[in-house]
């Protein structure tokens, strides 16, 4: 199938770059700078990221373009552009000031093939500390904007375009117009990357690496494992078996009706309900990262002990995304690994691994569920951590606070499903924290739990803004927490961002 290949200069949007690409119907990978594939017959281009770092720097990424250069079309974006003109005799220097925002291009050669359809004045996102102050001999202007001269440049003799701004991010409007122009018409590409086109080519694939072995899987009621485990049920049927656990940590009546959905699917799936077994551990332990581990290793020995009852089991099936598997390089040349897992595979069950989604970003699972018939109410959910209300109860845990967490964490979700919130948040839910103050309730003095409502809005779940919702709203759950929630008397608006708080208070 063609590819894009992306080289990742270590920029914060450089997987912003990836699924515009696959928006486009066109399959591409992101791989570190350094690691260009040189042999692939599938690549019918090549993006060069963005990156924090400056293209003059003594420790900057400079790798050989030459191998890329002429062979296939190349995009810069930032860095990628700045790099480009460095490499070939141009100047990059410091714009003395950051410039960050909007801008307007007006152009200079109307006849570049880059910007196709792109009106004049068109709005444009940048970011960026350094400027190209100088193109190489050989590359004409292309487009300007009014700070920065060398707004998008191109190569006479080869097709090699550069670009200061960003046409990955949503603020630059014409920037799907102009990634359509570079992925469909420059480089060709015939748009072969589709939701049923995965499907079928993953089924195949499927059929013809497991043959007639058997293959277990652990289902969380997450969206990626659950579409893993529809598509091989779809290859392989009842040689798929899937085993999902209940730590006792799931929200409200979440067991019951995930397994219920499971089954309506035609999944072969056993519950385990061992929550029994997670609270006897975890009985008196505060101390966040040991609730983790004793999660963790709690949830591969039930898991173990399922998966080895099963005869004659052969692979360990996993809901691996792309982005969980992307190797980028941070400016102090360390791998950044972002993912959070439940647990590892335990060395002694020697089984071999299947991914079928590692080549997927989360929208696109969802896009293959919905392709698979799933039910919108399993492919739309939030993103719900593994050791699950644990980390949103701060303090010890006992059946008594998960059960309060699980009314008060109803309320709120199945509020934002009423009032058509829900879809708008990246993820919601509700903590209940470890210290308790005093209200009043009628006559009586009470002196009992906070809770705090949680909101965010995100796109990956590395950074995260508060979700702004109407206080109508806001109101209404509060009320309605205080009033049938026994034991919570006082309801807070989380409304910190990630960076610096995180999405899970822990
Ligand atoms: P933080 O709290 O780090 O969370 O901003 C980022 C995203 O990861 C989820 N999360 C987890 N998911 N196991 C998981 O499967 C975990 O241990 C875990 N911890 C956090 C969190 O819900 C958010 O979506």
């Amino acid at each position: 199938m063609q590819k894009i290949i992306i080289l990742d200069f270590g920029s914060q949007t450089t997987q912003l770059i990836g699924r515009r690409v696959r928006e486009l119907g066109t399959f591409c990978e992101i791989l570190p700078y350094d690691k260009f594939p040189s042999d692939d017959p599938d690549i019918i281009g090549v993006i060069l990221s963005g990156s924090p770092l400056s293209v003059y720097a003594q420790d900057a990424f400079r790798p050989d373009l030459s191998g890329i250069i002429g062979k296939y079309p190349v995009l810069g974006i930032c860095y990628g552009a700045q790099l480009l003109s460095y490499t070939y005799g141009g100047k990059v220097e410091s714009a003395g000031t950051r410039e960050y925002g909007r801008a307007s291009l007006s152009y200079v050669n109307e006849d570049c093939p880059l910007f196709k359809f792109i009106a004049k004045d068109s709005q444009v996102w940048m970011s960026h500390g350094d400027s190209i102050t100088a193109i190489p001999d050989g590359y004409r202007l292309v487009a300007s904007t009014p700070s920065v001269k060398y707004a998008a440049f191109e190569c006479e003799t080869a097709p090699v375009w550069g670009v200061q701004f960003h046409p990955e991010v949503e603020h630059t409007l014409i920037g799907r117009q102009l990634l359509q122009n570079f992925v469909i018409d420059i480089c060709g590409s015939r748009r072969e990357w589709t939701a049923d086109s995965f499907i079928e080519k993953t089924v195949a694939e499927l059929r013809e690496q497991l043959g007639d072995d058997k293959v277990v899987l652990g289902l969380s009621g997450g969206v990626d494992s659950s579409v893993a485990a529809v598509l091989l049920n779809k290859a392989i049927g009842s040689n798929l078996n899937c085993i999902f656990v209940n730590h006792g940590l799931l929200r409200k009546d979440e067991f019951e009706n995930v397994m219920r959905d499971y089954r309506g699917l035609g999944l072969n799936v056993k519950g385990v309900d061992a929550s029994e077994r997670f609270f006897e551990d975890l009985k008196g332990v505060s101390e966040p990262e040991r609730k983790r581990k004793i999660i963790g290793a709690d949830f591969i020995k039930v898991f173990d002990a399922e998966a080895s009852a099963i005869p004659g089991v052969k692979w360990l099936a996993q809901g691996t995304i792309y982005p969980d598997r992307i190797e980028s390089k941070n400016i102090t040349g360390k791998v950044i690994k972002s993912h959070h897992n439940v647990g590892g595979l335990p060395e002694t069950m020697k089984l071999r691994l299947c991914e079928p989604l590692k080549w997927l970003f989360k929208d696109e699972v969802r896009e293959v569920g919905r392709r698979l018939g799933m039910p919108h109410m399993l492919i739309e959910r939030h993103p719900f951590p593994g050791p699950g209300l644990a980390v949103r109860i701060i303090g010890d845990i006992t059946p008594e606070k998960v059960a309060t967490l699980q009314e008060a964490d109803a309320i709120f979700i199945d509020a934002l499903r009423e009032w058509k919130l829900y879809d708008k948040v990246w993820q919601a839910g509700v903590i209940l924290l470890a210290d308790r103050s005093v209200g009043v309730m009628g006559d009586e003095r009470t002196f009992e739990s906070a809770v705090a409502l949680r909101a965010v809005t995100s796109t990956d779940a590395m950074t995260a803004d508060w979700a702004d919702l109407p206080r109508e709203f806001l109101s209404k759950v509060s009320n309605d927490i205080i009033n049938k929630v026994k034991g919570v008397n006082r309801v807070c608006y989380d409304i910190s961002s990630k960076p610096p708080a995180t999405i899970e208070w822990e």
